[in-house]
């Protein structure tokens, strides 16, 4: 089928490759005409695991291509799939300029009847307003031509983006439409060989899917963070925690780690304008909001424990911290978000100086802060342990969940580890010498 997709972020790039992978033929569209020139040079923007020889073969097979220009998307889709950003605006309500903005380009342009895939995640009522938006510009036109408005949300993981798309849990189409939906049937039909994934609603209740499932996954988070901070205070150990309660399957193992905060792209913007709706529909979001709160605070957790190991703010003045991880999470470049992000500030702010190492995120740092002299980028984890003073352990990339302990002990001035994800034992990294700080391990903070 030919599909276009407006948006090559890492939504609409997996999108549009995994369909291209599958033998549709994709044009995707983006207004960033540097990002477009780069997709067009073979040179892929974000770090996905196996993305970039995916687009590699697809676009030598002619099925996945790349324009800004968008009239020339319209013409070749008979699916246009909108994948722009959804921001949080001032009031932490979803910011829905660039989708109306692709919506008002879709009337302007639409010369055949099509399907109009809304994929970003968007507030419920979005479907109606995207409607509106190309119904308006038809008019104006003087055209008339039929399309369907469909919700059809985006539940991949970043860190596992391919792999999610090609191989989805389900598949959420959201329509009133017989007709639309025998066209989205016929798009994934080759992603249901095995059974079938498409769960089928009306437009709202799909829209609605996708805020409540991520609401959900923070909510598990919050939760565990506030058990841990619990843990901290009685003298307990989180982690014993955590596999006490994930052995029962009405809880389950997965989603219920204790750590430094979430971040990302979705899941505190979408916590937000999940409970911007709810407010404006006259519903309180008491548990939405204590989520959003305890996260908040989460993130600033390290920092505390810093403070509590070295007395005060004033005695991290001058401190070398080396820092490993800066991505908000293990297997992507992206650091919207980040715990690191709320560190770095604390951390400068006390007046320390950062000696930062991350396997994909590096770059994304360099664009967020530029040249300073209290940062320092490195090459290495090794690299950033040079005259540190400390170290901080921020993202649960592989690589670091063995260092060598006792190495660690003869480079760092105060022989002290934080650990923001509870990848190490205590035990072990005490026996070598050092302090360890762990999320909710009492343990470690009554003797200290
Ligand atoms: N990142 C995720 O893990 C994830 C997962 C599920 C859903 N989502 C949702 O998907 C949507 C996109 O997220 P993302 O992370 O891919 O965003 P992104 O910021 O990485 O990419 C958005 C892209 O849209 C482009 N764009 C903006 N206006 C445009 C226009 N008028 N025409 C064409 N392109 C335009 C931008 O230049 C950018 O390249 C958001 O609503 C997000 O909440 C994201």
């Amino acid at each position: 089928m030919r599909v276009c997709i407006f948006g090559t972020g890492y939504v609409g790039l997996v999108t549009g490759t995994c369909l291209a992978e599958v033998g549709h033929e994709v044009l995707c569209i983006d207004v960033d005409a540097a990002k477009v020139e780069a997709l067009n040079r073979g040179v892929v923007p974000i770090f996905e695991p196996g993305l970039a020889p995916m687009v590699a073969s697809n676009r030598a097979e002619g099925r996945l291509r790349f324009s800004t220009d968008a009239s020339a998307g319209i013409a070749h889709g008979e699916i246009l799939f909108i994948a722009v950003g959804t921001p949080p605006d001032e009031d932490g309500s979803a910011d829905l300029k660039y989708v109306l903005a692709v919506a008002a380009t879709i009337g302007q342009h639409l010369q055949r009847p099509a399907v109009v895939v809304d994929k970003s995640t968007v507030p419920v009522g979005t479907a109606d307003k995207v409607a509106a938006k190309i119904a308006e510009a038809l008019a104006a036109r003087g055209a008339r031509i039929a399309f369907d408005v469909v919700s059809n949300p985006e539940f991949l993981k970043e860190g596992a983006a391919v792999e999610d798309c090609l191989r989805p849990d389900r598949i959420v189409i959201g329509t009133d439409s017989s007709a639309a939906l025998e066209t989205m049937k016929r798009l994934y039909a080759p992603f249901n060989r095995n059974h079938e994934r498409i769960v089928a609603m009306d437009v709202r209740s799909a829209e609605l899917t996708k805020y409540a499932a991520n609401a959900m996954l923070a909510t598990k988070i919050s939760f565990m963070n506030e058990i841990s901070r619990i843990a901290e205070e009685v003298g307990a150990d989180v982690e014993l925690v955590r596999k006490g309660i994930g052995s029962d399957p009405r809880i389950g193992w997965r989603f219920i780690y204790p750590g430094a905060g979430y971040g990302g792209s979705c899941f505190p913007k979408d916590v937000q304008a999940l409970a911007k709706t709810a407010l404006q529909h006259g519903v309180r979001t008491r548990l939405l909001d204590a989520v959003e709160a305890v996260n908040d605070a989460q993130k600033s957790h390290l920092f505390e424990l810093m403070v509590r190991h070295y007395g005060s703010v004033s005695a991290i003045r001058g401190k070398t911290i080396a820092l490993w991880g800066l991505a908000f999470k293990p297997d992507t470049d992206d650091m919207r978000e980040a715990s690191s992000q709320r560190l770095l500030d604390q951390l400068w702010d006390a007046g320390a100086r950062v000696r930062a190492f991350d396997p994909e995120a590096l770059g994304e740092a360099k664009r967020i802060y530029g040249e300073r002299a209290d940062l320092a980028l490195c090459g290495s984890s090794a690299e950033t342990l040079e005259a540190a003073d400390t170290l901080v352990v921020i993202t649960e990339w592989k690589q670091f969940r063995s260092p060598d302990f006792a190495a660690l002990k003869q480079s760092l001035t105060d022989a002290v580890l934080f650990d923001g994800r509870n990848l190490y034992e205590p035990a072990e990294v005490e026996a070598a010498g050092l302090a360890y700080y762990g999320i909710g391990r009492g343990r470690s903070v009554r003797r200290a």
